[in-house]
């Protein structure tokens, strides 16, 4: 493995128990903007450049998916010019991103309501979606209008259909069942969950997939977030025993 892995002078990663999806809540933009007496907009656009790095490293690593949550569904009860700038911030991303993504082989793949969405940006996430769909080095997920809640729900209604039509049994739904109707099943659970900011909370992220997920939480805000310290949660998770309720006895 390359020396790319390891680092400062603490113990180097271990390339053979990498976490297979790690998912980040990249949490302080607008913190960091105010603590400077910037606009929040600020925030986010160093944010941005924050999530190129990590996603770029990430692949470098050998993480097979990375999400991040870039818009929630109650963000749009945000300010609505901090939404329209927001919007416009994930065009310029998805925009002068797309060449990296295939340069790299990135796939990517949106989880949340697309519908949400105006045509423009539904329309190219689509592109995006489409010109990136055949490569395997990396998936990466971007969290758009996306809530927990909202896909446990679109999954509950969908399997509410197949009993109403006589299609499914009650005793036969199985886990498989539930994840078909999200919005990526072939998704893995998060191994790995970091949140930024200070903040404890899940916030209505992958709520059903976080059950057996290591959780890394950083004061770092995320527009401080560095490639380091991404190494360093790394590391953290790989010192973990990970039981998923089990006990194992040495
Ligand atoms: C949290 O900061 C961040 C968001 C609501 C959105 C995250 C978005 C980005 C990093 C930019 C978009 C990213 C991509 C990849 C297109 P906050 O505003 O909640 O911060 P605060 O809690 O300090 O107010």
């Amino acid at each position: 493995m390359s020396l790319s892995l390891s680092f400062g002078s603490s113990p180097s990663l271990d390339p053979y128990r990498l976490p297979r999806h790690v998912a980040i809540i990249m949490d302080g933009n607008g913190r960091w903007a105010k603590r400077r007496g910037l606009p929040r907009v600020v925030g986010h656009r160093r944010g941005v450049e924050v999530a190129r790095k990590i996603v770029i490293k990430a692949r470098e690593i050998g993480i097979a998916y990375l999400t991040l949550f870039a818009f929630s569904k109650e963000n749009w009860q945000r300010p609505q010019t901090e939404v329209l700038n927001l919007l416009k911030l994930l065009e310029e991303y998805l925009k002068s991103e797309l060449p990296t993504l295939i340069d790299k082989e990135i796939r990517f793949k949106m989880i949340g309501d697309l519908e949400d969405f105006p045509e423009s940006l539904r329309e190219l996430i689509l592109r995006v979606e489409r010109e990136t769909s055949a490569f395997t080095k990396m998936t990466l997920v971007l969290a758009l209008s996306y809530s927990g809640r909202a896909e446990i729900f679109k999954s509950l209604r969908a399997i509410a259909e197949l009993v109403q039509k006589g299609l499914l049994a009650p005793q036969d739904l199985t886990d498989e069942t539930i994840r078909k109707y999200f919005y990526f099943p072939e998704l893995p659970d998060p191994d790995l969950l970091i949140r930024t900011s200070g903040e404890h909370r899940i916030s209505n992220f992958f709520l059903y997939q976080l059950a057996y997920t290591e959780l890394y939480f950083t004061s770092t805000l995320w527009p401080d977030f560095t490639e380091d310290e991404f190494l360093k949660a790394l590391i953290d998770y790989q010192n973990r025993e990970r039981r998923f309720g089990k006990i194992y006895e040495f």
